[in-house]
C-alpha cells in the first residue's frame, strides 16, 4: 500500500505569507541609486503634495508641533512642514536617507531606520504621517498599529496609500492591461498590496483612534502631467516584472507607453486614499 501523503500544512497565503517570497522596496525594485529614481518619486509628490498639505492644514498642523514623516522619500512633505509651517521638529525616517541629507537642519532631522523594526521607537509626536509606505509592507497591519502608538495623546495620524478605482472599469486597452500587470508585478516583486487600503477608516477606528476621517483623490491622466510621467517611469522600472506576469507582452507595453505619452489619451489615474484620526 503506498504511503499516504502527509497532511498538507497551511498554504503560505493562509499563513499570511506570499507564495513567492517577495523582495523589498528599494532592493528588488525602485533602488534609490538607479538613475532618475528621485525624479520618479517627485512626480508622485508633485501630484499629491497639494492634497496632503491641505489635509495637514485641516488637521491643524502648526508651529510647535513635533512631526514624524515615515518613508519620507525625497522629503517634500517634511521640508514643507519644517520650512513653510515652521513646526518645532520633523523626524524624516527612511531606510535610505540620501535624498533627505541636504535638507537636514535644526528642525528637519533625517533618520535612517527600518519602520518594520519592532525596536523602532523615536519618541512621541503630535503628527505621524506616512504616504505610499504601508501598501509596500507585507506587515502593514502591525506597522500601522505601531505608527499609531507613536502619536502623542491628542495628536494626529495621517496615512495615505494608492487606491485604484479606475483601471478595472476602464475600456480594454494596452493602458488598462499595463496597469493591471503593474499591480500584479508589484505584488510579486515586493509584496505591494492595495486591496486592503479601502478599509483604512475602519482600521483606524479598530486601533482606537477618534475623529476618524478619509478622502480619495483621483488625478486626471493626460499628457504632460506629473502623474503621467510617474506611471511611465514606474512601468519602465517594472518592465521585466510586468512581462513576467504573463498579462502583457512587449508590444502591449510599448503601445501602452506610446498611448499614455500621446495627446489623444485621456483617463483617470489610480488615486490616493488618505485616512486620519486623533489619538485619545
Ligand atoms: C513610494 S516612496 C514614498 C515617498 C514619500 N512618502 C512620498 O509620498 O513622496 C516609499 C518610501 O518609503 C521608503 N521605505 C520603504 N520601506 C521602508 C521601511 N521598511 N522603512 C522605512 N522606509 C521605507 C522607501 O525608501 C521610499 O523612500
Amino acid at each position: 500500500m503506498p504511503a499516504s501523503p502527509a497532511a498538507p500544512g497551511p498554504r503560505p497565503a493562509d499563513r499570511g505569507e506570499d507564495e513567492r517570497s517577495p523582495g523589498r522596496y528599494g532592493e528588488a525594485v525602485f533602488e534609490p541609486d538607479s538613475p532618475g529614481e528621485a525624479e520618479r518619486v517627485d512626480y508622485g509628490a508633485l501630484t499629491y503634495d497639494p492634497i496632503s498639505r491641505a489635509r495637514l492644514l485641516a488637521l491643524g498642523v502648526s508651529p510647535g508641533w513635533r512631526c514624524l514623516d515615515a518613508g519620507a522619500g525625497t522629503g517634500g512633505i517634511a521640508r514643507w512642514l519644517a520650512h513653510d509651517i515652521g513646526v518645532a521638529e520633523v523626524v524624516a525616517v527612511d531606510r535610505d536617507i540620501r535624498f533627505l541629507i541636504d535638507a537636514a537642519d535644526d528642525t528637519l532631522r533625517p533618520l535612517a531606520a527600518d519602520i518594520t523594526d519592532p525596536s523602532f521607537d523615536p519618541g512621541r509626536f503630535d503628527l505621524v504621517h506616512a504616504r505610499f509606505l504601508l501598501m509596500h509592507l507585507p506587515d502593514h497591519e502591525e506597522v500601522l498599529s505601531r505608527l499609531a502608538a507613536l502619536v502623542a495623546p491628542g495628536g494626529r495620524l495621517l496615512v495615505s496609500d494608492a487606491i485604484d478605482l479606475t483601471t478595472e472599469p476602464s475600456p480594454e486597452s494596452p493602458y488598462r492591461a499595463a496597469m493591471l500587470a503593474m499591480w500584479q508585478a508589484l505584488r510579486e516583486t515586493i509584496g505591494t498590496d492595495i486591496t486592503w487600503v479601502p478599509g483604512y477608516p475602519w482600521r483606524l477606528r479598530v486601533i482606537g483612534l477618534a475623529e476618524v476621517g478619509a478622502e480619495v483623490y483621483v488625478p486626471p491622466l493626460t499628457r504632460g502631467r506629473p502623474i503621467t510621467s510617474f506611471w511611465l517611469e514606474t512601468w519602465a522600472r517594472l518592465r521585466e516584472a510586468m512581462l513576467g506576469t504573463g498579462l502583457v507582452d512587449t508590444g502591449t507595453l510599448d503601445e501602452a507607453a506610446r498611448s499614455l505619452s500621446s495627446g489623444s489619451f485621456a483617463g483617470l489615474s489610480p488615486g490616493m486614499i488618505s485616512a486620519w484620526g486623533r489619538r485619545v
